[in-house]
């Protein structure tokens, strides 16, 4: 149905619109007659190409042929579709948006969105302020000072310090009429014993404000001063702060990612801020989580190719590898920056400078280099066994570019002289290998749903849950849960399968959580994952209810152990196998002692 409403909208926008003075506020123009003329945003280039005709209301690049209204450039230039972009200017232009009638819970939740937000701004300022202009903020001026960060720095960034003390922002802000439950929701303040009152989460803290990639404070990190831990302390999950779908730096990185290309991810927030301040303006950083398929979706907004550079410790190589997996199949080209030495891209660029760092980023390796040369370093290929292995590992990534014959021609070349093997020997295993999209487990799809709800629950049952919880959310945890229980240890059926299938995408070096988990495994397995995750459990608790788990898991696994062994040797004793039953008797023992540790 038409709605004129909309339309009559749609057009006051418009004509309240000044495209001119829309575009000049991203691009520099000058004028040349009837036109304006500037380097194009949306291409990398050199001479101006693009090109804005105000009186007919349109750009357009000669260059990448981008062009369109007012609206168009805002949709092209944010990010956003057609008609949020509509929405965006009437809102800066202060035309109301015509409302379709909204839910009383639509209505609460904005606001509670809204309050957030405006909260969350004033932190930012509070804390900037206490560290620019009051004395308080001495200890954090001299830490930065120490780390080489400039004021300009610390404007940029808007950094922040929180003073050494319990109430300084709860006390001003109720002054200006902030509620408690308010600041209890935004995770600046903290529930305090007695009656309700509350305290400062940040203390004696630098802060660094997190925005979304519009640029909107959701949330912040706080570095200790010296090395007492926890290092950094971070906003808890808010409706506005999910760490998983959150990338530090995104909002002044938007456009230097679509101008180069591609976005630089490190795993700090310090790292994102000298890499920044080195002039490399596309870089975000992971909030001190992995790296998720989300922040991949994210990215994909604007970058055609991701460039990782974590740290050069161990836990940083594994991190890229468990990254690079995350990324691979969803089509964006994968580079390495590999950080010769120092700990972090931080530490190197304070000690080499910006210029070579830069040099590190032009040398970075394509994905499947960096693989090749971590397998080879991880793999003894000199065994007909270590060549195998290291053919297996790599053959998701070539699997990924059979699309490109050029490419994967050179790789298998590659890999078929570093392992000494036949380059015939690639292609057939590669001819071979299955991408792991068949259904690996697909059973029976005809056990309707009540047949799960009915299942009985008990201890281990929830244990299994919350194993399968913890390791979709924390993938690497899955080694260390294996490690204490072993698959077939896991009794429920339809958690093993689960379990099966997240060590299988490990082993094949995918991420098990993207490429449409439902349609891979039961119906029954779905099911229970989906439960596992809507279930999910508070980040401080996940770490006790995980070992608790893993112990009740442990301790049935070898219980059952201890039956099977304990009831063989009985019945080898009455064939009259002494000699056998003593074996199993031995075995059983051996479990036995093990369960009292
Ligand atoms: N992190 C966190 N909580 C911690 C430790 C780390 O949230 N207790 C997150 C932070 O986002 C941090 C990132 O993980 O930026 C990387 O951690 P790390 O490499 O230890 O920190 P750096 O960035 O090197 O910190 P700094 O240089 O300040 O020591
Ligand atoms: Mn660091």
């Amino acid at each position: 149905m038409r709605d004129t409403r909309m339309d009559e909208f749609v057009d006051q926008v418009r004509s309240r619109s000044d495209l001119l003075q829309v575009v000049q506020s991203y691009v520099p123009l000058k004028r040349k007659g009837s036109r304006y003329w500037g380097c194009c945003p949306f291409h990398h280039e050199k001479t101006p190409s693009f090109s804005v005709v105000p009186d007919k209301g349109f750009f357009y690049c000669f260059g990448c042929h981008a062009g369109g209204d007012v609206f168009k450039f805002l949709s092209l230039i944010e990010n956003v579709t057609y008609f949020e972009a509509i929405k965006m200017q009437a809102e800066k232009l202060g035309v109301p948006v015509p409302a379709r009638q909204r839910t009383q819970k639509e209505i609460e939740e904005d606001r509670e969105i809204a309050d957030l937000r405006k909260v969350n701004t004033m932190a930012r300022d509070f804390y900037h302020n206490c560290l620019t202009m009051t004395r308080l903020g001495t200890p954090g001026k001299t830490y930065f000072a120490g780390r080489g960060i400039t004021d300009a720095t610390i404007d940029e960034f808007q950094l922040g310090f929180a003073p050494a003390a319990w109430d300084k922002l709860s006390d001003a802000f109720q002054k200006r009429g902030v509620t408690k439950e308010l600041l209890l929701k935004s995770g600046l303040v903290l529930a305090g014993k007695q009656g309700n009152s509350v305290y400062d989460r940040f203390r004696n803290r630098v802060i660094i404000p997190i925005a979304d990639e519009r640029g909107r404070v959701v949330g912040f990190g706080g570095r200790v001063l010296d090395d007492s831990t926890p290092k950094y302390l971070n906003t808890p999950e808010t409706i506005l702060f999910n760490k998983r779908k959150l990338l530090f730096g995104l909002d002044r990185a938007r456009q230097a990612i679509q101008q180069s290309g591609y976005a630089i991810v490190v795993e700090g927030y310090m790292d994102a801020i000298s890499v920044f301040d080195a002039g490399i303006h596309n870089v975000v950083a992971s909030l001190g989580t992995a790296f998720t398929p989300d922040h991949a979706r994210l990215l994909r907004r604007y970058a055609k190719g991701i460039y990782f550079c974590y740290d050069s410790d161990e836990a940083g190589q594994n991190a890229t590898i468990r990254a690079l997996s995350i990324v691979n199949g969803t089509e964006l080209p994968v580079h390495v920056i590999v950080v010769p030495d120092g700990k972090d891209p931080d530490e190197y660029i304070r000690k080499h400078g910006a210029d070579a760092f830069r040099a590190l980023v032009k040398q970075a390796q394509p994905l499947l280099d960096y693989r090749l040369q971590y397998v080879l370093r991880h793999v003894a290929v000199d065994t007909l066994a270590g060549k195998r292995q290291a053919m297996q590992d790599m053959m998701p990534v070539l699997a990924s570019v059979r699309g490109n014959t050029a490419v994967l021609s050179e790789y298998k070349k590659k890999l078929a002289k570093l392992l000494y093997v036949d380059e015939e020997i690639v292609t057939e295993t590669l001819r071979h290998y299955h991408e792991p999209s068949e259904p690996v487990m697909r059973q029976r799809q005809d056990v309707p749903q009540r047949h799960i709800l009915k299942k009985e629950e008990n201890a281990q049952t929830r244990a299994g849950r919350t194993i399968i919880q913890t390791v979709w959310q924390n993938p690497e945890m899955l080694a260390h849960a294996l490690a204490s229980v072993p698959l077939q240890g896991i009794g429920d059926p339809v958690q093993r399968e689960i379990l099966t299938y997240f060590a299988q995408c490990q082993k094949e070096g995918r991420s098990f959580r993207e490429g449409g988990i439902e349609t891979k495994l039961s119906e029954e397995a779905s099911a229970e994952l989906s439960r596992a995750i809507a279930e999910s459990i508070d980040d401080q608790d996940q770490t006790r209810v995980y070992m608790d788990s893993l112990a009740i898991l442990e301790k049935a696994y070898l219980n059952a152990r201890y039956i099977y062994h304990s009831s063989k040797a009985a019945s080898l004793l009455e064939a009259g196998d002494v000699e056998g039953a003593r074996k199993e008797l031995d075995l059983a023992n051996k479990i036995n002692e093990a369960k009292r540790v």
